[in-house]
Protein backbone atom coordinates (compact mmCIF):
# COMPACT_ATOMS: atom_id res chain seq x y z
CA UNK A 1 0.00 0.00 0.00
CA UNK A 2 2.72 2.45 0.74
CA UNK A 3 4.56 1.43 -2.12
CA UNK A 4 1.57 2.50 -4.63
CA UNK A 5 1.34 6.02 -2.60
CA UNK A 6 4.71 6.91 -2.99
CA UNK A 7 4.93 5.20 -6.84
CA UNK A 8 2.12 7.95 -7.35
CA UNK A 9 3.37 11.03 -6.22
CA UNK A 10 6.20 10.24 -8.12
CA UNK A 11 4.42 10.38 -11.47
CA UNK A 12 2.77 12.97 -10.18
CA UNK A 13 6.00 14.75 -9.36
CA UNK A 14 7.56 13.95 -12.83
CA UNK A 15 4.09 15.72 -14.80
CA UNK A 16 4.51 18.60 -12.71
CA UNK A 17 8.71 18.95 -13.74
CA UNK A 18 7.68 18.13 -17.19
CA UNK A 19 4.81 20.92 -17.20
CA UNK A 20 6.97 23.71 -15.60
CA UNK A 21 9.52 22.54 -18.75
CA UNK A 22 7.22 24.50 -20.67
CA UNK A 23 6.94 24.05 -24.77
CA UNK A 24 10.74 23.69 -24.62
CA UNK A 25 11.87 20.90 -21.89
CA UNK A 26 14.56 18.29 -22.80
CA UNK A 27 13.97 18.20 -26.14
CA UNK A 28 13.24 21.79 -27.92
CA UNK A 29 10.58 23.49 -28.30
CA UNK A 30 7.70 21.70 -30.47
CA UNK A 31 5.44 24.83 -30.85
CA UNK A 32 7.78 27.03 -31.75
CA UNK A 33 8.95 27.32 -35.15
CA UNK A 34 12.30 27.24 -35.84
CA UNK A 35 12.63 30.49 -37.66
CA UNK A 36 11.09 32.23 -34.66
CA UNK A 37 13.64 30.80 -31.84
CA UNK A 38 16.35 33.28 -30.53
CA UNK A 39 19.73 33.22 -32.34
CA UNK A 40 22.46 34.88 -30.83
CA UNK A 41 25.73 35.68 -33.57
CA UNK A 42 28.68 36.29 -31.27
CA UNK A 43 32.26 36.76 -31.51
CA UNK A 44 32.28 36.77 -35.14
CA UNK A 45 29.48 39.36 -36.43
CA UNK A 46 27.84 39.24 -39.41
CA UNK A 47 29.63 41.00 -42.03
CA UNK A 48 30.95 41.40 -45.44
CA UNK A 49 34.52 39.94 -45.09
CA UNK A 50 35.42 42.16 -47.61
CA UNK A 51 33.76 45.54 -47.35
CA UNK A 52 33.11 45.14 -43.64
CA UNK A 53 29.95 45.51 -43.92
CA UNK A 54 27.17 44.68 -41.64
CA UNK A 55 24.89 41.89 -42.55
CA UNK A 56 21.41 43.97 -41.19
CA UNK A 57 19.92 40.81 -42.69
CA UNK A 58 21.38 38.39 -40.36
CA UNK A 59 21.52 40.69 -37.94
CA UNK A 60 17.50 41.34 -37.82
CA UNK A 61 16.64 37.46 -38.75
CA UNK A 62 14.02 37.59 -36.51
CA UNK A 63 13.26 39.32 -33.39
CA UNK A 64 15.02 37.42 -30.80
CA UNK A 65 18.26 38.02 -32.63
CA UNK A 66 21.13 39.91 -31.35
CA UNK A 67 24.73 39.79 -31.50
CA UNK A 68 27.32 40.03 -28.81
CA UNK A 69 31.05 41.11 -29.47
CA UNK A 70 33.24 43.71 -27.94
CA UNK A 71 33.74 47.40 -29.09
CA UNK A 72 36.68 46.83 -31.45
CA UNK A 73 37.72 49.64 -32.27
CA UNK A 74 37.72 50.96 -28.62
CA UNK A 75 40.07 47.62 -28.03
CA UNK A 76 41.93 49.17 -30.83
CA UNK A 77 43.09 52.32 -29.61
CA UNK A 78 43.86 51.10 -26.16
CA UNK A 79 45.78 48.50 -27.69
CA UNK A 80 47.81 51.07 -29.84
CA UNK A 81 48.17 53.24 -26.99
CA UNK A 82 49.22 50.29 -24.53
CA UNK A 83 52.48 50.16 -26.99
CA UNK A 84 52.99 53.47 -27.37
CA UNK A 85 52.96 54.17 -23.85
CA UNK A 86 55.62 51.18 -23.95
CA UNK A 87 57.94 52.74 -26.12
CA UNK A 88 58.04 56.36 -24.30
CA UNK A 89 58.57 54.89 -21.19
CA UNK A 90 61.24 52.17 -22.15
CA UNK A 91 62.89 54.20 -24.91
CA UNK A 92 66.58 54.19 -23.48
CA UNK A 93 66.64 50.28 -24.07
CA UNK A 94 63.98 49.94 -26.80
CA UNK A 95 66.48 50.50 -30.51
CA UNK A 96 68.51 47.68 -29.46
CA UNK A 97 70.39 47.96 -32.70
CA UNK A 98 70.69 51.76 -32.17
CA UNK A 99 69.55 52.72 -35.65
CA UNK A 100 67.62 55.33 -34.74
CA UNK A 101 64.69 53.22 -36.11
CA UNK A 102 62.05 51.39 -33.84
CA UNK A 103 61.32 48.32 -35.78
CA UNK A 104 57.79 46.36 -35.43
CA UNK A 105 56.41 43.27 -36.58
CA UNK A 106 52.39 42.44 -36.81
CA UNK A 107 50.92 39.14 -36.59
CA UNK A 108 47.37 39.55 -38.44
CA UNK A 109 44.78 37.20 -37.93
CA UNK A 110 41.99 37.27 -40.60
CA UNK A 111 42.38 40.09 -43.05
CA UNK A 112 38.46 39.97 -43.46
CA UNK A 113 37.43 40.00 -40.04
CA UNK A 114 36.68 42.87 -38.39
CA UNK A 115 38.04 42.90 -35.27
CA UNK A 116 41.40 41.63 -36.58
CA UNK A 117 41.01 45.23 -39.02
CA UNK A 118 40.40 47.20 -36.54
CA UNK A 119 43.49 46.05 -34.21
CA UNK A 120 45.97 46.40 -37.26
CA UNK A 121 44.65 49.85 -37.61
CA UNK A 122 44.75 50.42 -34.02
CA UNK A 123 48.43 49.70 -34.07
CA UNK A 124 49.67 51.44 -36.87
CA UNK A 125 47.52 55.16 -36.31
CA UNK A 126 48.92 54.75 -32.34
CA UNK A 127 52.44 54.31 -33.98
CA UNK A 128 51.81 56.91 -36.49
CA UNK A 129 52.67 54.21 -39.58
CA UNK A 130 48.79 54.04 -40.79
CA UNK A 131 47.80 55.13 -44.12
CA UNK A 132 44.92 56.77 -45.20
CA UNK A 133 42.93 56.32 -48.24
CA UNK A 134 40.84 58.32 -49.72
CA UNK A 135 37.35 57.12 -47.71
CA UNK A 136 39.47 58.45 -44.79
CA UNK A 137 39.50 54.56 -43.63
CA UNK A 138 43.30 53.18 -42.63
CA UNK A 139 44.89 50.53 -44.99
CA UNK A 140 44.68 47.45 -43.22
CA UNK A 141 46.63 45.32 -45.91
CA UNK A 142 49.74 42.95 -44.38
CA UNK A 143 52.68 44.38 -46.05
CA UNK A 144 54.81 41.31 -46.29
CA UNK A 145 57.68 42.17 -45.77
CA UNK A 146 58.89 46.07 -45.41
CA UNK A 147 62.32 46.46 -44.28
CA UNK A 148 62.95 49.23 -47.05
CA UNK A 149 60.29 51.17 -45.59
CA UNK A 150 59.14 51.36 -49.27
CA UNK A 151 55.30 49.32 -48.67
CA UNK A 152 52.73 51.62 -50.27
CA UNK A 153 50.34 50.09 -47.16
CA UNK A 154 52.15 51.83 -44.37
CA UNK A 155 54.75 54.67 -44.19
CA UNK A 156 57.47 55.46 -41.50
CA UNK A 157 56.29 56.86 -38.11
CA UNK A 158 58.43 59.39 -36.64
CA UNK A 159 58.17 59.74 -32.40
CA UNK A 160 59.78 62.44 -31.10
CA UNK A 161 61.13 61.37 -27.40
CA UNK A 162 63.29 63.48 -25.12
CA UNK A 163 64.13 65.65 -27.44
CA UNK A 164 65.09 63.01 -30.02
CA UNK A 165 63.24 61.78 -33.22
CA UNK A 166 62.89 58.28 -33.97
CA UNK A 167 61.04 56.69 -36.88
CA UNK A 168 59.20 53.78 -36.66
CA UNK A 169 58.57 51.26 -38.96
CA UNK A 170 56.34 48.25 -39.98
CA UNK A 171 59.08 45.95 -40.73
CA UNK A 172 56.98 42.94 -41.62
CA UNK A 173 53.38 41.81 -41.11
CA UNK A 174 51.43 38.75 -42.44
CA UNK A 175 48.05 37.04 -41.99
CA UNK A 176 48.70 34.53 -39.68
CA UNK A 177 46.48 31.35 -42.61
CA UNK A 178 47.58 27.98 -42.02
CA UNK A 179 48.35 26.40 -45.19
CA UNK A 180 44.61 24.49 -44.66
CA UNK A 181 42.97 27.50 -44.21
CA UNK A 182 42.40 28.22 -40.34
CA UNK A 183 42.96 32.08 -39.52
CA UNK A 184 44.28 33.21 -36.78
CA UNK A 185 46.78 30.19 -36.41
CA UNK A 186 48.90 30.44 -33.59
CA UNK A 187 51.75 27.78 -34.92
CA UNK A 188 51.84 29.86 -38.10
CA UNK A 189 52.64 32.95 -36.50
CA UNK A 190 55.72 31.25 -34.60
CA UNK A 191 56.81 30.08 -37.92
CA UNK A 192 56.85 33.76 -39.59
CA UNK A 193 58.73 35.02 -36.11
CA UNK A 194 61.43 32.37 -36.49
CA UNK A 195 61.37 33.13 -40.48
CA UNK A 196 61.84 37.21 -39.98
CA UNK A 197 64.11 36.81 -36.85
CA UNK A 198 66.91 34.97 -39.39
CA UNK A 199 66.48 37.77 -41.92
CA UNK A 200 66.58 40.92 -39.69
CA UNK A 201 65.88 40.24 -36.13
CA UNK A 202 68.54 42.49 -34.90
CA UNK A 203 66.22 45.05 -36.21
CA UNK A 204 63.06 43.96 -34.66
CA UNK A 205 62.26 45.78 -31.41
CA UNK A 206 58.45 45.35 -30.74
CA UNK A 207 56.14 42.30 -31.39
CA UNK A 208 52.34 43.00 -32.10
CA UNK A 209 49.55 40.67 -32.63
CA UNK A 210 46.06 40.67 -33.28
CA UNK A 211 45.52 38.16 -30.71
CA UNK A 212 47.76 36.44 -27.51
CA UNK A 213 47.03 33.26 -28.96
CA UNK A 214 49.53 34.20 -32.14
CA UNK A 215 51.12 36.77 -29.38
CA UNK A 216 52.54 33.67 -27.24
CA UNK A 217 53.63 31.78 -30.28
CA UNK A 218 56.26 34.56 -31.56
CA UNK A 219 56.92 35.31 -27.63
CA UNK A 220 57.55 31.45 -27.25
CA UNK A 221 59.28 31.06 -30.17
CA UNK A 222 61.68 34.22 -30.12
CA UNK A 223 61.45 37.27 -28.17
CA UNK A 224 60.81 35.79 -24.50
CA UNK A 225 64.60 34.76 -25.13
CA UNK A 226 65.26 37.73 -27.02
CA UNK A 227 63.59 39.80 -24.83
CA UNK A 228 62.03 41.66 -27.45
CA UNK A 229 57.96 43.19 -25.49
CA UNK A 230 55.56 41.81 -27.34
CA UNK A 231 51.88 42.85 -27.42
CA UNK A 232 48.80 40.73 -27.96
CA UNK A 233 44.56 40.64 -27.39
CA UNK A 234 42.46 38.93 -25.26
CA UNK A 235 44.29 38.36 -21.92
CA UNK A 236 44.50 34.80 -21.90
CA UNK A 237 45.49 33.37 -18.62
CA UNK A 238 49.13 32.26 -20.63
CA UNK A 239 49.55 35.64 -21.78
CA UNK A 240 48.66 37.45 -18.88
CA UNK A 241 50.74 34.79 -16.94
CA UNK A 242 53.86 35.82 -19.33
CA UNK A 243 53.43 39.75 -18.67
CA UNK A 244 55.79 38.31 -15.25
CA UNK A 245 58.31 37.14 -17.91
CA UNK A 246 58.65 39.93 -20.46
CA UNK A 247 55.41 40.02 -22.16
CA UNK A 248 54.86 43.41 -23.14
CA UNK A 249 50.96 43.68 -22.33
CA UNK A 250 47.68 42.62 -23.62
CA UNK A 251 43.79 43.47 -23.88
CA UNK A 252 40.96 42.10 -21.93
CA UNK A 253 37.89 42.41 -24.07
CA UNK A 254 35.71 41.31 -20.72
CA UNK A 255 35.11 37.76 -21.98
CA UNK A 256 33.77 37.20 -18.60
CA UNK A 257 30.75 40.18 -19.73
CA UNK A 258 30.32 38.92 -23.38
CA UNK A 259 30.01 35.02 -22.38
CA UNK A 260 27.39 36.65 -19.77
CA UNK A 261 25.32 38.37 -22.45
CA UNK A 262 25.49 35.40 -25.20
CA UNK A 263 23.39 33.33 -23.05
CA UNK A 264 21.68 36.05 -20.96
CA UNK A 265 19.80 37.39 -24.16
CA UNK A 266 18.91 33.93 -25.27
CA UNK A 267 17.69 33.68 -21.47
CA UNK A 268 15.79 36.75 -21.71
CA UNK A 269 14.31 36.11 -24.84
CA UNK A 270 12.89 32.22 -23.62
CA UNK A 271 11.28 33.65 -20.72
CA UNK A 272 9.68 36.56 -22.85
CA UNK A 273 10.81 39.05 -20.23
CA UNK A 274 12.15 42.72 -21.08
CA UNK A 275 15.55 42.15 -22.92
CA UNK A 276 17.43 44.68 -20.20
CA UNK A 277 16.52 41.47 -17.69
CA UNK A 278 19.86 41.11 -15.94
CA UNK A 279 21.86 43.41 -18.27
CA UNK A 280 20.94 46.88 -17.53
CA UNK A 281 18.43 46.48 -15.14
CA UNK A 282 18.93 44.06 -11.87
CA UNK A 283 16.96 40.68 -11.86
CA UNK A 284 15.15 39.30 -9.35
CA UNK A 285 18.57 37.18 -8.31
CA UNK A 286 20.71 40.47 -8.41
CA UNK A 287 22.25 40.09 -11.57
CA UNK A 288 23.19 43.69 -13.01
CA UNK A 289 25.63 45.14 -15.14
CA UNK A 290 27.15 48.67 -14.75
CA UNK A 291 27.29 50.79 -17.43
CA UNK A 292 31.42 50.52 -17.96
CA UNK A 293 31.46 47.37 -18.78
CA UNK A 294 28.94 47.11 -22.09
CA UNK A 295 27.20 48.96 -24.61
CA UNK A 296 24.12 48.37 -26.67
CA UNK A 297 23.73 49.56 -29.80
CA UNK A 298 20.14 49.21 -31.19
CA UNK A 299 21.04 49.81 -34.74
CA UNK A 300 22.96 46.87 -35.00
CA UNK A 301 21.07 44.52 -32.52
CA UNK A 302 24.74 44.42 -30.55
CA UNK A 303 25.76 43.82 -27.09
CA UNK A 304 29.56 45.45 -27.06
CA UNK A 305 31.96 44.66 -24.19
CA UNK A 306 34.44 47.39 -23.52
CA UNK A 307 37.86 46.66 -23.41
CA UNK A 308 40.85 46.77 -20.24
CA UNK A 309 44.64 47.30 -21.03
CA UNK A 310 46.55 44.71 -19.50
CA UNK A 311 50.01 45.35 -18.12
CA UNK A 312 52.34 44.92 -15.73
CA UNK A 313 50.88 47.43 -13.32
CA UNK A 314 47.75 45.66 -13.31
CA UNK A 315 48.23 42.53 -14.70
CA UNK A 316 47.98 40.28 -11.45
CA UNK A 317 43.93 41.02 -11.16
CA UNK A 318 43.55 39.23 -14.33
CA UNK A 319 45.49 35.86 -14.12
CA UNK A 320 42.76 33.80 -14.38
CA UNK A 321 40.69 34.35 -17.42
CA UNK A 322 37.53 31.92 -16.67
CA UNK A 323 36.48 33.51 -13.54
CA UNK A 324 33.20 34.75 -14.02
CA UNK A 325 32.23 38.21 -13.62
CA UNK A 326 31.01 39.17 -9.88
CA UNK A 327 27.82 40.73 -10.84
CA UNK A 328 26.26 38.69 -12.68
CA UNK A 329 27.51 35.58 -10.78
CA UNK A 330 23.61 34.80 -9.33
CA UNK A 331 21.71 31.38 -10.48
CA UNK A 332 18.43 32.22 -11.37
CA UNK A 333 15.28 30.49 -10.55
CA UNK A 334 14.10 27.16 -12.04
CA UNK A 335 10.29 28.04 -11.49
CA UNK A 336 10.74 31.87 -13.78
CA UNK A 337 13.97 30.35 -15.67
CA UNK A 338 12.88 26.79 -16.58
CA UNK A 339 15.76 24.65 -18.25
CA UNK A 340 16.14 25.15 -21.81
CA UNK A 341 18.47 23.55 -24.72
CA UNK A 342 20.98 25.64 -26.64
CA UNK A 343 23.19 24.94 -29.47
CA UNK A 344 26.29 26.65 -29.01
CA UNK A 345 29.07 26.68 -31.44
CA UNK A 346 32.51 27.93 -31.80
CA UNK A 347 34.60 27.96 -35.56
CA UNK A 348 37.63 26.46 -34.05
CA UNK A 349 38.52 23.76 -31.50
CA UNK A 350 42.06 24.95 -31.61
CA UNK A 351 41.39 28.87 -30.57
CA UNK A 352 43.09 29.30 -27.86
CA UNK A 353 40.56 32.57 -26.88
CA UNK A 354 37.88 30.65 -27.60
CA UNK A 355 38.73 27.38 -26.36
CA UNK A 356 40.77 28.74 -23.39
CA UNK A 357 38.85 31.96 -22.07
CA UNK A 358 35.07 31.96 -23.97
CA UNK A 359 34.14 28.52 -24.15
CA UNK A 360 34.78 27.51 -19.80
CA UNK A 361 33.19 30.90 -19.04
CA UNK A 362 30.23 29.90 -21.19
CA UNK A 363 30.56 26.55 -19.29
CA UNK A 364 29.97 28.07 -15.85
CA UNK A 365 27.52 30.81 -17.06
CA UNK A 366 25.23 28.09 -18.75
CA UNK A 367 24.68 26.51 -15.01
CA UNK A 368 23.48 30.04 -13.63
CA UNK A 369 21.39 30.45 -15.93
CA UNK A 370 19.76 27.27 -16.34
CA UNK A 371 20.41 26.73 -19.82
CA UNK A 372 21.39 22.85 -21.22
CA UNK A 373 24.03 24.16 -23.70
CA UNK A 374 25.46 21.67 -26.68
CA UNK A 375 28.57 22.80 -27.37
CA UNK A 376 30.17 22.18 -30.82
CA UNK A 377 33.47 23.19 -32.22
CA UNK A 378 34.48 23.44 -35.85
CA UNK A 379 37.57 23.03 -37.25
CA UNK A 380 38.32 26.54 -38.24
CA UNK A 381 38.52 25.87 -42.00
CA UNK A 382 35.39 24.98 -43.04
CA UNK A 383 32.12 26.57 -42.37
CA UNK A 384 30.67 23.07 -42.72
CA UNK A 385 32.50 21.68 -39.80
CA UNK A 386 29.99 23.70 -38.20
CA UNK A 387 27.04 23.88 -39.86
CA UNK A 388 26.88 20.26 -40.60
CA UNK A 389 26.87 19.51 -37.16
CA UNK A 390 23.30 21.87 -37.03
CA UNK A 391 21.03 18.68 -37.65
CA UNK A 392 18.09 19.10 -35.75
CA UNK A 393 17.51 22.50 -35.01
CA UNK A 394 14.00 21.03 -33.82
CA UNK A 395 15.61 19.62 -30.69
CA UNK A 396 16.81 22.84 -29.29
CA UNK A 397 14.95 26.24 -27.94
CA UNK A 398 17.93 28.71 -29.03
CA UNK A 399 20.83 29.01 -31.37
CA UNK A 400 24.27 30.85 -30.28
CA UNK A 401 26.39 30.82 -33.33
CA UNK A 402 30.43 31.50 -33.88
CA UNK A 403 30.59 31.43 -37.48
CA UNK A 404 34.33 30.12 -39.18
CA UNK A 405 33.93 33.34 -41.50
CA UNK A 406 31.65 36.18 -41.61
CA UNK A 407 29.91 36.26 -44.45
CA UNK A 408 28.28 32.58 -44.04
CA UNK A 409 25.12 33.85 -41.81
CA UNK A 410 22.83 32.61 -44.53
CA UNK A 411 24.23 29.15 -43.63
CA UNK A 412 22.52 29.29 -41.07
CA UNK A 413 19.84 30.98 -41.22
CA UNK A 414 18.41 28.93 -43.94
CA UNK A 415 18.96 25.60 -41.89
CA UNK A 416 16.70 27.70 -39.35
CA UNK A 417 13.97 28.87 -42.32
CA UNK A 418 13.43 25.31 -43.84
C1 LIG B 1 39.82 37.01 -30.60
C2 LIG B 1 40.72 36.06 -31.23
C3 LIG B 1 39.94 34.97 -31.86
C4 LIG B 1 38.96 35.53 -32.81
C5 LIG B 1 38.10 34.49 -33.40
C6 LIG B 1 38.82 37.50 -31.58
O1 LIG B 1 37.92 38.27 -30.92
O2 LIG B 1 40.54 38.07 -30.11
O3 LIG B 1 41.59 35.55 -30.32
O4 LIG B 1 40.79 34.10 -32.53
O5 LIG B 1 38.15 36.43 -32.12
O6 LIG B 1 37.00 35.00 -34.05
Amino acid sequence: MKKKVLALSLAAAMAFSLAACGGGGEGGSDTVANKDKPVVWYNRQPSNSTTGELNTEALNFNEDTYYVGFDANQGAELQGQMILDYIKANIADIDKNNDGIIGYVLAVGDIGHNDSIARTRGVRSALGTAVTKDDGTIVSNPVGTNTDGKSEFVQDGKLEIDGKTYIVRELASQEMKSNAGSTWDAPTAGNAITTWASSFGDQIDIVASNNDGMGMSMFNAWSNKEKVPTFGYDANSDAVKAIANGYGGTISQHADVQAYLTLRVIRNALDNVDMDTGIGTEDAAGNVLSEDVYKYDEATRSYYALNVAVTKDNYEDFLDSTVIWEPVSKQLDKETSPEKKVWLSVYNSNDTFLGGTYQPLLEKYDNLLNLNVEYVQGDGQSEGSVSDRLTNPSAYDAFAINMVKTDNAVTYTTKLSQ
